[in-house]
């Protein structure tokens, strides 16, 4: 694949990660991009690199547009290894001793993954540097999603180089948002809720700040994925928008199940939302991956969470999702437990236990039903069920 062109003396000179199906965990069914960004000015930049194994490619590539040694300047938007991989590679092709530009975070945590004593230049939210033509100014985006993550803007080119934010695990042959269009708002918002979701409130702040700011945007060009040039402002209204996480009347009831007790308890919740009108599914977690019921987690009102007991526990997958789930800090959400069990029936407490620590709103102590369910427990799983959806906003349907 050659360099693309994205703007006068602007390239993409990343690379494709077609076959790549596990990114720490999150399925990346669709693969995904690294992309890096060489700007032509008086001091030739590189922002950003790849993943290690790709360090020739975006080698290659650049080479296609100017000679690798004449970079004078790289900025490091990010520590982590997707993009900073490739950077001992590129550092030793260019010359070790030219400036790496990062924040001061970035310059600890770089250090940390790099012991060669490179010419770092840590910047703060505001300095600019002058390429010649254009300068940078860096914007500090701490947390979101490392302590070392910054942007990069180019105000004469209004291209705002945004790291991982807006970005995508998504790999083709597009690469702008014309070019593909709405179908690129799922890969958008698997992202969100999977990498940026804990951090919702700050990106509000961000967002404010930015539009405080003022500043004109005609091209953001993330670390993944298409870049946004046809509007860029409908990803910035799709972030506030996930971030804000007004309940909607959408229920996710996820479960696993030993003896298809608890995933029939499942259904029958399920149908009894459906009656009620919610826009509710039900979610295996043996046949749905962690990564994508997350991404309905976003913008559901609800999740309802089943687990048979097993071994005086949890099944091991619910166990897996409710730590998941934990850690990416999903608000306003309605919460209950359901399962069935044997003999002993811990399950719904310690759902219970999870959903609380969370800070879900439960609308039931839960529900246990022994061995299999009667009709008389099936009935109480349609009353939870029409309990949850009193719970719920009236009016508001998750979009899916
Ligand atoms: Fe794409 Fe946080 O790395």
């Amino acid at each position: 694949m050659d360099p693309l062109k994205i703007s006068e003396d602007i390239y993409w000179v990343g690379a494709v990660d077609w076959n790549i199906r596990d990114f720490h965990g999150y399925s990346t069914y669709a693969g995904t991009t690294y992309n890096a960004y060489l700007i032509l000015d008086d001091h030739v930049t590189l922002i950003d690199t790849v993943k290690k194994e790709f360090a020739d490619e975006l080698l290659a590539k650049v080479s296609k547009v100017i000679d690798p040694k004449r970079i004078d300047y790289v900025v490091s938007n990010h520590t982590e290894m997707d993009h900073s991989g490739g950077l001992a590679r590129v550092m030793h092709k260019i010359g070790e001793d030219k400036p790496v530009y990062c924040s001061i975070m970035g310059h600890k945590n770089l250090s940390k993954h790099f012991p060669q004593p490179w010419n770092y230049k840590p910047v703060k939210s505001a300095d600019e540097l002058s390429l010649g033509r254009r300068t940078l100014t860096f914007l500090e985006t701490r947390m979101l999603h490392w302590p070392d993550s910054m942007f990069s803007y180019v105000k004469e080119d209004r291209i705002l180089f945004s790291s991982d934010a807006f970005g995508q695990h998504y790999a083709g042959l597009e690469r702008f948002d014309d070019e593909i269009g709405e179908a690129i708002m799922p890969h958008a918002k698997k992202y969100f809720a999977n990498i940026l979701l804990l951090y919702a409130d700050r990106i509000l702040k961000l967002a404010e700040q930015v539009t405080e700011m003022g500043l004109q945007l005609d091209m953001i060009c993330p670390d993944h994925g298409i870049m946004w040039r046809k509007d860029p402002a409908k990803i910035i209204n799709a972030y506030v928008e996930w971030a804000r996480q007004a309940p909607t009347r959408k229920a996710l009831v996820v479960y696993d199940t030993m003896w298809h007790s608890t995933e029939a308890m499942a259904e029958a919740i399920v149908e009894a939302l459906g009656r009620q009108g919610v826009d509710a599914c039900p979610m295996h977690l043996r046949k749905w991956h962690r990564s994508d019921i997350m991404t309905e987690v976003l913008d559901a009102g609800a999740v309802i969470v089943g687990s048979p007991t097993i071994n005086n526990g949890l099944f091991p997958t619910v166990s897996d999702f409710l730590t998941y789930m934990k850690g990416l800090k999903p608000k306003n959400k309605v919460g209950a437990a359901f399962g069935s069990y044997g003999w002993s029936g811990e399950a719904v407490k310690l759902i219970n236990r999870e959903l609380e620590a969370m800070r879900f709103s439960l609308v039931d102590p839960g529900l246990r039903v022994q061995y299999v369910p009667t009709e008389q427990s099936l009935q109480a799983c349609h009353d939870l069920g029409d309990k949850i959806a009193r719970a719920l906003p009236a009016d508001t349907r998750g979009p899916r």
